[in-house]
């Protein structure tokens, strides 16, 4: 099957554009490469597959490409997705994930093409009420991020009224672990993501990691997450393919592995799988971080027989370890003046 894949030079486009291949789809990606990498999709598309730099709200060129290419079904994952940055600068977040992807979803029409997957996210909920988190709970985003991926929810709701379009938005909680081959793995610039930045300072590329909130009201004081291996994530783009394909109704699933797991429980598993003692500094907690983000991730399960083949948090971790330490600086080994490496 021909798919377009927006934003599949980044962390987890990588992944989908990877395990479509291997089961013999033909991936076309269009990303821009603003927090991509081009190397991500040479690794991942070894037969088959290809890159197009360009942007979603470039209406012509997605046209083009889903008419030349005899595009079947999209999987919308580009987008600009830093909590913080959203608060600071919301009109980009609504310019690239709101408009950009309207864009899109005209060219699919006009295209005749009416099958979508989108990476929502679980910042859509807001501060929970129910832990787990069921798809029917409230939706009450706290951050322009998170209602931007809500708000592009309610387009495709329209879009299925008025034109026919099926979708399924995935909503992840936090993705991590690295492909477990090794081939490709996470290097967002700048990391905000708990353990690539724990695995950067166990390899002594940061000095120390800042751990934001010890004041939550947790058990040990630091906000409670639920982890999910990016290829247990990949996979449900897959399933989900498969149910659109099999004329499945438009609909919402969660994913994530339904265990909560600290801040502090996750320090201590990354020492434990690297055995290195992790300098961490406490500081205030950051505005709009919900005390707890845990999903239940049932609806999935029973509809589309998803299971995660990694649900062990050290397990995720350990493939995180193997991609940071084959690569410690990512697609992209930068030098500075002195000759020494550097991230940026
Ligand atoms: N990483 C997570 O834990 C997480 C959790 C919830 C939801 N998500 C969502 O999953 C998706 C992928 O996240 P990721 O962590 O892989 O991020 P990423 O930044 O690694 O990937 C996003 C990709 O989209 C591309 N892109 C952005 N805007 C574009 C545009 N206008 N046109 C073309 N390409 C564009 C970027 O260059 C990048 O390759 C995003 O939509 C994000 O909001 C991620």
């Amino acid at each position: 099957m021909k798919i377009l894949i927006t934003g599949g030079a980044g962390y987890i486009g990588s992944q989908v554009v990877l395990d479509l291949c291997r089961r013999g789809d033909e991936p076309v990606v269009l990303d821009n490469l603003s927090t991509g990498h081009q190397e991500a999709v040479a690794r991942a598309c070894v037969s088959g597959g290809r890159l197009i730099r360009g942007d979603v709200a470039d209406r012509p060129l997605v046209e083009r490409i889903l008419g030349e290419e005899e595009i079947e079904a999209v999987i919308h994952l580009a987008a600009d997705s830093l909590v913080g940055e959203s608060t600071e600068n919301p009109g980009k977040y609504f310019r690239n994930n709101i408009s950009g992807g309207l864009v899109l979803l005209d060219a699919m029409v006009a295209a005749g093409v009416t099958k979508i997957i989108f990476s929502s996210t679980a910042a859509v909920y807001g501060e929970p009420s129910t832990v787990p988190i069921p798809e029917d709970h409230p939706l009450q985003p706290a951050n322009p991020y998170g209602f931007s991926k809500l708000t592009f929810e309610g387009i495709l709701t329209a879009y299925e009224r008025a034109y026919g379009m099926s979708f399924i938005s995935l909503r992840y909680f936090n993705a991590a672990g690295a492909d477990p081959e090794g081939k490709i793995g996470e290097d967002h610039r700048p990391e905000t993501h708990l353990i690539p930045l724990l695995l950067q300072t166990a390899l002594g590329l940061r000095e120390r990691l800042r751990l934001f909130g010890t004041d939550y009201p947790t058990p040990d004081g630091t906000c409670i997450r639920d982890y999910i291996h990016v290829a247990d994530l990949s996979q449900a783009h897959l399933l989900a393919l498969d149910a659109l394909n099999r004329d499945a109704a438009s609909t919402v699933y969660n994913l994530g592995n339904g265990n909560g797991y600290s801040n502090r429980q996750v320090i201590e598993a990354v020492q434990q799988v690297t055995g290195v003692d992790i300098p961490v500094e406490e500081a205030p907690r950051r505005p709009g971080d919900p005390t707890v983000l845990v999903a239940s991730s049932a609806k999935i399960r029973a509809e589309l027989g998803w299971r995660p083949r990694f649900p062990r948090l050290e397990e995720i971790i350990a493939t995180a370890w193997e991609w940071h330490r084959r690569y410690p600086h990512g697609y992209r080994e930068e030098r500075n003046c002195s000759g020494e490496r550097e991230i940026k």
